[in-house]
């Protein structure tokens, strides 16, 4: 018998019942396979743009990407929940994260998500109205590392704490699915996953998260120069590759 589709309510209903794995996912074949492994949710992430497209951070990445992208990711059908981010500068006003995030559903997104707590509450209420579910996104937000000045952990001073809390909270009586938390200490993260009813989905911060997120192409050791220190590779990809390469080029030359 298979498996029922998982949908954003599911993952809802999973706080403090289970751990939510949410891994990204950029085309066919690696959604395909990450849903056969049984992830709970695949998200075309705006990480694309270093990640597959090259680019230096993901303020490169148009709605034009993220939906050629997420189209391809879609035709693997998933069982899992597919979601995909609203690039930067795609949801400057409400009127604009409506129009993109129905451009993201028609591309195949079951929800999007979005960088940012009470500053864009008008823009997630507007997607939220319209029925799209919504995932937020609070602590470092990697579409303004250029104005933050780069990557760091948030919420290390009660100020920081508190607007975090404020953030996460005011996105959960918004009427969020879930909310991912980028960078943030250990302790505040407990802390909002304690305080908020919705599941908290974490990434580099700590194990207290009702779930955990991560950029495939970490965990699978595909950038072997770069590895953040959340993650702890589960292979070397690019190793192993290198070397079947390798030894086909070699076979072929012999
Ligand atoms: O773009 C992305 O991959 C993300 C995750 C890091 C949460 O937003």
């Amino acid at each position: 018998m298979s498996l029922p589709k998982i949908t954003a309510d599911a993952v809802r209903s999973m706080k403090g019942r289970g751990r939510v794995s949410a891994l990204t996912a950029y085309d066919f074949a690696m959604a395909r396979l990450l849903d056969d492994a049984g992830v709970d949710v695949l998200l075309v992430g705006d990480s694309l743009g270093m990640v597959v497209l090259g680019y230096p951070d993901t303020t490169h990445v148009t709605m034009d990407d993220i939906e050629h992208h997420l189209r391809a990711a879609a035709r693997a059908k998933p069982r899992a929940l597919l979601g995909a981010d609203l690039p930067y500068h795609s949801y400057e006003t409400p009127a604009d994260a409506l129009a993109n995030a129905r451009r993201l559903v028609a591309a195949g997104a079951e929800f999007v998500k979005a960088e940012g707590g009470r500053t864009i509450l008008p823009q997630v209420r507007a997607v939220l109205d319209a029925g799209i579910p919504v995932m937020g996104h609070v602590g470092m937000l990697c579409q303004h590392v250029l104005e933050l000045g780069g990557y760091r952990i948030h919420g290390k001073n009660d100020a920081e704490r508190d607007a975090l809390l404020a953030d996460a909270a005011a996105l959960a009586d918004a009427g969020v699915f879930a909310i991912v938390l980028e960078l943030v200490t250990p302790l505040v993260a407990a802390e909002i996953t304690r305080r908020v009813a919705v599941p908290t989905i974490g990434i580099g911060s700590g194990r207290e998260c009702d779930g955990q997120i991560l950029v495939t192409t970490d965990l699978l050791g595909t950038t072997p120069g770069f590895i953040p220190k959340h993650v702890k590779p589960r292979m070397s990809f690019a190793t192993d590759a290198r070397a079947a390469i390798s030894g086909w080029i070699n076979e072929l030359r012999a």
